[in-house]
């Protein structure tokens, strides 16, 4: 896979990322995630699986990876797996997130598994949690799922401290979710073209339900920014394990190209010119193989054109998602 830079950041990436969101806890937003994973899910079961498919990941020329503070245990995964692999700081780019704490004791009937704090105190434990294990290999910071109504873009604190990180070298990003996800994005790139904001990069859900971001991230592309894309295959329900009017449209294109649905959605993020890296949720070898197929899979303009009716208001899209049950 042929790496690009993240944006403006210079930040060498592949065009199909991993996220660890998955493979760093027992628990999380399910599909078939029972099928995929089994029932062994103890911690050391966890790395093992989380190494495997990082191992695939590399060998396939990924070459960005995804983590956060409130993924479990994913950090310290992926900090035992670059150690393991003795792989400098420049061979892969690390991006984690701080926002949010994992509260889930490693269990799969947690009632809460992710606890939001998006002040200045949290940010600067956070970063020292982050530090300490992902070390010179950590290249991207962001909010995890900063919204307007969580103030934090507008915390001069937690902006002074923000830009302090990355006068050291960090590149600062932001993620964002919900239906709102437009207009976070752009006070923050408002707020970073007054110099009031360091941004350099956001991640954000686009998929073919939920493709609202769509106008805004080219907004950001527009202004140098890197974009990532996250729950490209909107967590499971574009792959087989979907159902519905869209799995049978995707389906149908899917076997023209000889490939699978998750492909066609994973491909149909990166035919948007600012798309940099569209992330892989896979939680097995052979999900991530299936996955690896979209930079490769150029779409018809047809194709694409077949697909847009599959779009959803984004409030009901949203609230579908909320109703997803954990495993
Ligand atoms: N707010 C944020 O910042 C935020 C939020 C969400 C995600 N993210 C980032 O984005 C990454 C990806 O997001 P995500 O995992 O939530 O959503 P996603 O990529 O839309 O969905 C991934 C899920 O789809 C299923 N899947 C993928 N390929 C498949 C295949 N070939 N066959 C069958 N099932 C397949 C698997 O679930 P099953 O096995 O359950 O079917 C997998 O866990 C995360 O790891 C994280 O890095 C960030």
């Amino acid at each position: 896979m042929q790496t690009r830079s993240l944006g403006a950041t210079g930040l060498q990436v592949s065009p199909l990322g991993l996220g660890l969101a998955a493979l760093g806890r027992p628990a999380y937003i399910d599909l078939g995630r029972g099928r995929d994973l089994g029932p062994d899910r103890d911690v050391e079961a966890l790395e093992r699986r989380c190494h495997q498919v990082l191992d695939a990941a590399y060998a396939a020329g990924v070459r960005y990876l995804d983590a956060a503070r409130s993924y479990g245990r994913a950090e310290e995964f992926l900090a035992s797996w670059l150690r393991a692999r003795d792989l400098d700081p420049a061979e892969v780019t690390v991006g984690s997130k701080w926002g949010y704490a994992y509260v889930g004791d490693w269990r799969m009937d947690a009632d809460t598994h992710e606890v939001k704090d998006h002040s200045l105190p949290a940010l600067t434990r956070q970063t020292a949690e982050t530090r300490s294990l992902l070390g010179d290999h950590l290249d991207l910071y962001q909010i995890h799922s900063a919204t307007l109504d969580s103030g934090v873009l507008e915390d001069r604190a937690v902006l002074d401290e923000l830009t302090r990180l990355r006068d050291q070298g960090l590149e600062i990003g932001l993620s964002t979710s919900g239906p709102a996800q437009p207009a976070t994005i752009r006070r923050a790139l408002e707020l970073t073209t007054a110099g009031k904001a360091p941004f350099g990069c956001v991640q954000a859900t686009w998929n073919l339900l939920e493709p609202s971001a769509g106008p805004a991230l080219a907004e950001a592309g527009s202004a140098g920014w890197g974009v990532i894309v996250k729950e490209a295959v909107a967590n499971g329900r574009l792959t087989p394990h979907g159902r519905g009017p869209a799995t049978d449209t995707l389906a149908r294109i899917a076997a023209t190209h000889n490939v699978g649905p998750d492909a066609v959605a994973l491909a149909a993020v990166l035919a948007n010119p600012w798309a940099d890296v569209v992330l892989s949720g896979a939680v097995t070898p052979a999900q991530l193989e299936s996955n690896l197929a979209a930079p490769q899979l150029e779409l018809a303009p047809d194709e694409l054109e077949e697909l847009t009716p599959l779009a959803e208001p984004p409030e009901q899209y949203w609230q579908e998602r909320a109703t997803l049950p954990w495993d």
